[in-house]
């Protein structure tokens, strides 16, 4: 249930402060009208993304030309770099749409999201040389296959490189934007001793994707609302403008093509999106500004936690402020705050959902399970049927089950980047490009 809006009194709140609230609802209030505007106009620029001349949504083509089958088979180590952590993971393939998943977490030191390229990627090698010696004391008789996920905007000419395009998320290491992160990565594996190969480097996107089909033949979505906010689908080769000239004799042009559309850079020109000078002031302060518009009126973990409080007494609110901004608060600015942290969510959740609704329509799909992971889709409150609404405010179903859902997605940095690394094997050992 999103959270009870408006339980509270507001006897206790100002007149001025009251109207003020009302402009401020109005400000943040996202209309059907307005969703179906913006998700025109994503549909727009996921096709601009796919043609030669490009537009602001990278549309990254991921090099997966397979649907999982889920009858993928064997053992693969996978990496997720994430903002906090690096997560190791030994995934079993079962081979019967199931896995087993061994894992292990290192804590990013802080200062390795602004440290040297070296740094991090001796930093990943080291940590992978201890599971490994963990998981497998007697030895390893083969390299064993990796699967890195790497999530931000890396290009792609084929399923084992990725040319960072830029840092997104607040990542800022010198020396890794315009290179391609597989070799970095293999180099330090080199210097520690381990037997790995990396054989695919992945998208979170596209590996919650993968994983998500190998377990679920309605899933046609891989989605993250986290820190940031992307989405990835597959396209048929033939439909990519981009493309032409860069596919192998081999690859069919009817060939499904996994496609990481970096959709957090939606509308960088300031064409749709409601922007208020609140979306402006975070953009400006932000590591990177300009870049990443659309997810950067999505994240944050401050209002969430508002809005967890209970409407009776504004307690928790209260600590925030003071703990966390050294701003004492009365109970009528709590009730305030409670109610525009409810709008912020609010705004928040149904813009999210454009990007689903725009490749629902590209695709002419009419109905799909959208799998979805990340921070703000597993813990904001209210989030997921707030976003169900927007949906259906965008699609006006008339069925009284919607037929587009948005549903809990399979560990794709995990599994999905393990049955990826399984499809690549598999092509390599079937002579495939
Ligand atoms: C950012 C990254 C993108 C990633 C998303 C979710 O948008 O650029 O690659 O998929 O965050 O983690």
């Amino acid at each position: 249930k999103p959270p009870q809006h408006r339980k509270g009194t507001f006897t206790d709140v100002p007149q001025e402060l009251l109207t003020e609230l009302k402009n401020l609802e109005e400000l943040l209030t996202i209309t059907p009208e307005t969703l179906i505007k913006i998700t025109d106009h994503f549909i727009t620029e996921l096709d601009k993304g796919l043609s030669k001349k490009g537009g602001n949504i990278p549309m990254i083509p991921g090099w997966v030309l397979d649907f999982p089958t889920g009858k993928e088979t064997g053992d693969y180590l996978a990496i997720d770099l994430g903002g906090t952590n690096l997560r190791v993971v030994l995934v079993k393939l079962g081979g019967n749409r199931d896995f087993d998943t061994t894992q292990s977490k290192f804590a990013l030191p802080k200062h390795m999201r602004t440290a040297t390229s070296d740094e991090l990627f001796d930093f990943i090698a080291e940590c992978l040389k201890k599971f490994v010696d963990e998981e497998f004391p007697e030895g390893v008789s083969a390299p064993l296959p990796l699967g890195f996920t790497f999530s931000y905007p890396a290009s792609q000419n084929s399923i084992n490189e990725g040319v960072l395009q830029r840092w997104t998320k607040g990542f800022d290491i010198d020396g890794v934007e315009g290179k391609d992160v597989v070799p970095l990565l293999q180099a330090s594996i080199e210097k520690v001793q381990v037997p790995i190969e990396v054989v695919a480097l992945i998208n979170d996107t596209t590996g919650t994707l993968v994983a998500s089909m190998y377990t679920d033949s309605e899933a046609k979505m891989g989605l993250i609302f986290g820190t940031g906010c992307n989405g990835a689908y597959y396209d048929v080769v033939k439909d990519i403008p981009k493309l032409e000239g860069l596919i192998p004799d081999d690859i069919d042009a009817e060939s499904p093509m996994a496609i990481n559309c970096e959709y957090g850079a939606f509308d960088n020109e300031h064409l749709v999106l409601p922007r208020t000078k609140y979306d402006i002031q975070i953009d400006k302060e932000s590591p990177r500004p300009g870049q990443q518009s659309f997810e950067k009126m999505i994240n944050t973990s401050f209002p969430a936690k508002i809005e967890e409080d209970p409407f009776e007494n504004l307690s928790d609110v209260a600590d925030l402020f003071q703990n966390q901004l050294g701003i004492q608060t009365t109970s009528a600015e709590r009730k305030i705050i409670r109610v525009l942290a409810e709008k912020i969510g609010e705004r928040s959740s149904r813009l999210s959902i454009c990007g689903i609704a725009a490749i629902c329509k590209k695709r002419g799909y009419k109905s799909a399970h959208c799998a979805a992971d990340g921070s703000v889709y597993n813990k904001y409150p209210g989030f997921k049927e707030r976003a169900a609404q927007g949906l259906r405010d965008i699609f006006k179903w008339e069925s009284k089950e919607d037929p587009i859902i948005i549903v809990p997605a399979e560990d794709g940095s995990g599994a999905g980047a393990a049955i990826i690394a399984a499809l690549t094997q598999k092509r390599l050992k079937e002579g495939k490009s």
